[in-house]
């Protein structure tokens, strides 16, 4: 990462906890590594990409609806789906420093090095002993390209590194009352099966007909072997789902219909085509027959945001063959039972967060000859804006604070808007630019004469005058959802 890419992610950081939009987790404790907690206005923000995915993909489509399934799930699940023999990372500890990495990681680490070094070459060819190595599982030949490339440990700087072993990402905990009758259950590491497990109920019950999808937002676990950038990479955090169940030989032709709708999706809310891109997966999992990653341009370089992946039937087949219950649909157009194909969509909510905020976050350089000034401000999309409007009495006498409090009571059923009364007006369309509000509402002398206000907007810091009695409708028509969804 740049040193200018740096300071700008630093700068994110720091502004997210000074604002209350994200926490370290436990800090008073010293916190807890690669846990964070949503603080005010963060919690705002994130129920509002909440709606926006869920009014998305389920209000707009007549042929998905959303479901809420448990954390805790039957553990033969996770045998079925893969999770407790396969979710694993490969991890290697520095015997001096006693820290734990992913070997992976360790040898990514070294290709950037050699990129920032300008040796393509040797990044190439790195890319591609790492690639063959994880293809095959092949652990040993991990640990040898670490001790062959001189990798040393970061902490000790030491060469001094354990075997590679496999680790497994899933949190295992005990459910039940006593030590005797208790079972090991797991936090459930994606979202995604509570989907599958569902899929007959949701079916009858709803009448679904193929093509039809169950969508989900809940929380998902890893025990991720190094926690990295911020709210990146977590150990709890959340994800948003769709499970898309497809005729079978029309799986590749849906993939392609989400995987367009997704791109735009994200374009519509962070408004910059140029920070996305597709990556396709070269190598497939072992259960899918296509799988691309959209890919966010961040401070540290373009990293998956969300994945779609053509599923095929692995996991409603494998439930079938674990459970022994039938997980098939009759498709009367065909005349035929089959097991559906699943084409999936699964973004992280705290990437997508992460996103935003990396997008909307500018230091502007206000100075003029006179006199030097700047500000910090967020531009989010107003749709998804934790604050759509403050409302700003000039002064705090003669009546004014009253004829404010009068459009807040107006405003606050439909909107979350925000009543400020301290520090000069100035000081206050500072702090809202700096949470991102779109728009102040000032109400002063003149507006006990003919009840008109003066909205000031966030990004061009123009001011307009306007009738209180429209103030609702200008608010509906610059921040509703139409705004990103009509
Ligand atoms: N059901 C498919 C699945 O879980 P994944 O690529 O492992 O696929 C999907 O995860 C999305 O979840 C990722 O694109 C990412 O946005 C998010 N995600 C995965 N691991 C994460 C972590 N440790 N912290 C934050 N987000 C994560």
């Amino acid at each position: 990462m740049s040193k200018q890419n740096d300071d700008f992610f630093k700068n994110v950081i720091a502004h997210a906890k000074e604002y209350g939009f994200v926490f370290p987790s436990s800090e008073i404790y010293d916190g807890l590594s690669a846990v964070y907690d949503y603080g005010q206005l963060g919690a705002e923000l994130k129920n509002n990409l909440k709606q926006y995915w869920w009014k998305s993909m389920v209000h707009l489509h007549e042929n998905i609806v959303g479901i809420d399934s448990a954390i805790f799930m039957h553990p033969t699940i996770w045998k079925a789906s893969g999770h407790v023999d396969g979710f694993n990372d490969p991890m290697i500890d520095n015997k001096d420093s006693k820290k734990r990495y992913r070997a992976d990681q360790l040898i990514e680490d070294q290709i950037t090095r050699y990129l920032n070094d300008g040796k393509q070459t040797e990044a190439e060819q790195l890319q591609a002993d790492l690639d063959q190595a994880l293809a095959d599982d092949d652990l040993g030949r991990l640990k040898t390209i670490i001790e062959d490339q001189h990798i040393v440990c970061p902490v000790s700087g030491t060469k001094n590194w354990t075997e590679v072993r496999q680790f497994n990402l899933m949190f295992p905990t005990q459910m039940g009352a006593s030590a005797e009758d208790a079972d090991t259950v797991y936090l459930r590491p994606e979202t995604a099966q509570g989907i599958f497990v569902n899929f007959l109920n949701v079916q009858k019950s709803g009448r679904m007909k193929v093509p039809f999808g169950i969508a989900q937002i809940g929380k998902a676990f890893r025990n991720e072997v190094i926690a990295r950038q911020f709210i990146m990479r977590m150990r709890e955090f959340e994800q948003m789902e769709l499970q898309f169940f497809v005729r079978p030989g029309t799986e590749l032709e849906w993939y392609e219909k989400w995987k367009e709708t997704r791109l735009k999706w994200h374009i519509a809310l962070n408004g910059d085509a140029a920070r996305y891109r597709f990556h396709e997966h070269a190598k497939l999992a072992h259960y899918a027959n296509a799988a691309v990653d959209i890919e966010y341009d961040f401070p540290f370089g373009f990293r998956e945001v969300e994945g779609i992946h053509s599923r095929t039937d692995f996991d409603l087949a494998q439930h079938q063959k674990f459970s022994g219950k039938k997980m098939q649909y009759f498709d009367p157009e065909v005349n035929k039972n089959y097991v559906p194909y699943v084409v999936e969509t699964s973004v992280g909510l705290d990437r997508l967060f992460l996103t935003v905020l990396c997008n909307a976050f500018e230091e502007q350089d206000l100075s003029t000859e006179d006199k030097k000034d700047s500000r910090s401000v967020l531009r989010f999309h107003p749709a998804v804006a934790p604050i759509k409007a403050a409302i700003l009495p000039l002064t705090r006498k003669d009546g004014l604070p009253d004829k404010a409090r009068e459009i807040l009571d107006i405003l606050r059923i439909d909107y979350n808007v925000q009543y400020d009364e301290k520090d000069s007006i100035g000081k206050r369309y500072r702090r809202q630019d700096a949470i991102g509000t779109p728009f102040c509402i000032t109400v002063d002398y003149q507006s006990l004469d003919d009840n008109t206000v003066t909205i000031r907007h966030r990004d061009s810091m123009d001011q307009e005058r306007l009738a209180i009695a429209e103030l609702e409708q200008m608010i509906r028509e610059r921040t509703g959802w139409k705004t990103l969804l009509g």
